[in-house]
């Protein structure tokens, strides 16, 4: 019957390209044309119900056997060519399957992100807590609760990016007494949230991002990153201020380096400082180098004692604790560290600056 012959006829070339084939998409080359949707074994079964009847059922269950017989000579053929593969000689531009696969490429750490674990490792070290907090912030802690009222002139010292209240947004009588929503301008609101928490002593580093809306040249962006320290217990003085910070430079620079302090203005620290410390890049103290801009001194650090009217706001009392706490320019760090000379680098996630790292 024609039909039969047909269905010999297809099955025959369908070997006879199975054989042939080198590789696995040859193999599936034939696969589609044979097996897959609107295949030939598809409009095979597809033509029975024009057929007579008496030929209906040759043809249907011819195109299954035909289906089967298709379906396990790829298979049988696929094993024969993946061993094929894995047998022959890895001759000259051959391939040689026994080769590990190319390195896919990788990434890197972000420079902040070094730095900042190095910190972590260091502080927690000496029993410190790493703390985190919003950096979408209320009035209230960045500002009120550091001692800086509404009123206060040193919020000019912290151009805001004041944001609006999202839409239909759920915040109750609770937040709404927090004042507005901003965008935090220094880690020190945080001082404030971990006082509220944790009870003396403690200490804790806050590294975060922070957002200025100031004109950005190569040492002011408008997304920067600071370190916040925080240390309160009974007796805290200075001179624990100074050997942390001390401890600290010498870690991160890997040398003692003199430090010296100047009198600096926050209203949330009294007495308040700007810690300098010797440059570690020169060693010639009367010339100085660029670094330093010729001074010999790096401008490194705002500190100070925790004002007592901040305590008082974060449910501690004054009269039995104390407490330091620095600003550290976490982004002005990293500079020195890598000698990175502007800081819009750091988060303009240029690849070529990133893939030095
Ligand atoms: C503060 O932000 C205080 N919160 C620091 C502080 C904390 C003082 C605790 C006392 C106690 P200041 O505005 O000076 O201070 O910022 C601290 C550091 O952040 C600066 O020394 C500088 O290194 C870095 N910084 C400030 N603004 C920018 C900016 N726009 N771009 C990059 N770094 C900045």
């Amino acid at each position: 019957m024609a039909t039969e012959i047909d269905l010999e006829r297809l099955e025959q070339q369908a070997r006879e390209r199975i054989a042939a084939a080198a590789g696995v998409e040859e193999l599936r080359a034939v696969e589609r044309e044979y097996l897959d949707k609107g295949g030939v074994v598809a409009e095979l079964l597809a033509s029975i119900p024009g057929l007579a009847p008496e030929q209906r059922r040759t043809v249907g269950s011819g195109a299954n056997r035909l289906k089967q017989t298709i379906a396990g000579l790829l298979e049988e053929a696929r094993e024969r060519v993946e061993q094929a593969a894995l047998e022959a000689p890895a001759g000259p531009g051959g391939f040689d399957p026994t080769l590990p696969l190319p390195a896919p490429p990788r990434g890197s750490l972000h420079p902040v992100t070094r730095v900042v674990r190095e910190l972590e490792d260091l502080f927690t070290s000496m029993g410190w807590m790493v703390l985190d907090g919003p950096e979408v912030e209320r009035d209230y802690y960045n500002f009120e609760a550091l001692n800086i009222p509404g009123d206060h002139p040193a919020r000019d010292m912290y151009d805001t990016f004041w944001c609006t209240e999202p839409a239909g947004s759920k915040s109750g009588a609770a937040d709404e007494r927090l004042g507005g929503l901003l965008l935090r301008t220094h880690t020190s609101p945080v001082q404030v949230r971990a006082m509220e928490r944790l009870r003396p002593p403690f200490r804790a580093i806050v590294p975060g991002r922070c957002f200025r809306h100031e004109t950005v040249d190569a040492s002011h962006e408008h997304t920067f990153h600071q370190m916040e320290g925080l240390a309160v217990a009974e007796g805290l003085t200075v001179g624990h201020l100074i050997g942390t910070m001390k401890t600290f430079l010498r870690e991160v620079f890997d040398r003692d380096l003199e430090v010296r302090l100047r009198p600096g203005y926050f209203p949330f620290v009294e007495p308040g400082f700007e810690l300098d410390a010797r440059c570690p890049f020169c060693t010639d103290r009367e010339g100085g180098c660029s670094v330093c801009k010729r001074t010999t001194w790096l401008e490194l650090c705002p500190c100070g004692m925790v004002h007592p009217n901040v305590l008082r706001f974060g449910g501690i009392d004054p009269e039995r604790y104390t407490g330091f706490a620095f600003g550290l320019g976490l982004s002005r760090l990293v500079m020195l560290r890598y000698g990175i000379d502007d800081v819009r680098h750091l988060m303009g996630g240029d690849l070529r600056f990133l893939e030095q790292f």
